[in-house]
């Protein structure tokens, strides 16, 4: 009998215990999503409906040319990466064309075409095969995805 009350008291415990957990568990996340909420005061860049897959599409580029970039540095082959840095962010007259129609936030545009600018900066950078100045210009480039994504959503 001793033996049963034990049991069914080392049961509840536990349970208490899992619900105690589940509980703080939920909080955690309420507060997070609610957090994340209030947080996104982005403005509008306004992208053009027909752009914003596009844009998208193009923002995934963007990232795998910064990947691209960093792994030719690791192997110190400054010529593929500087290739990559003109023709996947550098201001092509493609790019130029895109960035100009994506929206009519005057503001993003020109954000977007400076980032674009860098990106040639960059590329030259990298044909110098200077490591320490071709690393800042990619962080100079970079500085441009935090600033415009910290500001503007589409
Ligand atoms: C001039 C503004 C601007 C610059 C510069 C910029 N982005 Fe973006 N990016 C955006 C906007 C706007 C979105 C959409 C965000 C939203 O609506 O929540 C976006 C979204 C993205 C996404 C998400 C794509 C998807 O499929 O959802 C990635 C990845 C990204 N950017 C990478 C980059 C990288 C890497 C750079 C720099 C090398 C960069 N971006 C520079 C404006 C910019």
């Amino acid at each position: 009998m001793k033996k049963n009350l034990l049991l069914v008291a080392v049961l509840f415990g536990c349970g208490l215990a899992v619900s105690v957990f589940a509980a703080e568990g939920g909080a955690a996340m309420d507060h997070s999503m609610h957090h994340q909420h209030v947080m996104d005061d982005r403005i509008s860049a306004g992208v053009h409906p027909e752009m914003k897959q596009h844009q998208l599409a193009n923002m995934r580029s963007h990232v795998a040319a910064v990947q691209s970039i960093v792994g030719h540095l690791a192997k110190s082959e400054f010529d593929q990466a500087s290739q990559e840095a003109h023709s996947k962010l550098g201001l092509t007259d493609e790019m130029k064309k895109m960035c100009s129609t994506m929206s009519d936030n005057k503001e993003f545009t020109s954000l977007g075409l400076a980032f674009h600018k860098s990106g040639d900066d960059l590329g030259d950078a990298l044909q110098t095969k200077d490591m320490k100045k071709s690393l800042q210009a990619l962080h100079d480039t970079m500085d441009y995805c935090v600033k415009c994504h910290a500001t503007f959503r589409q």
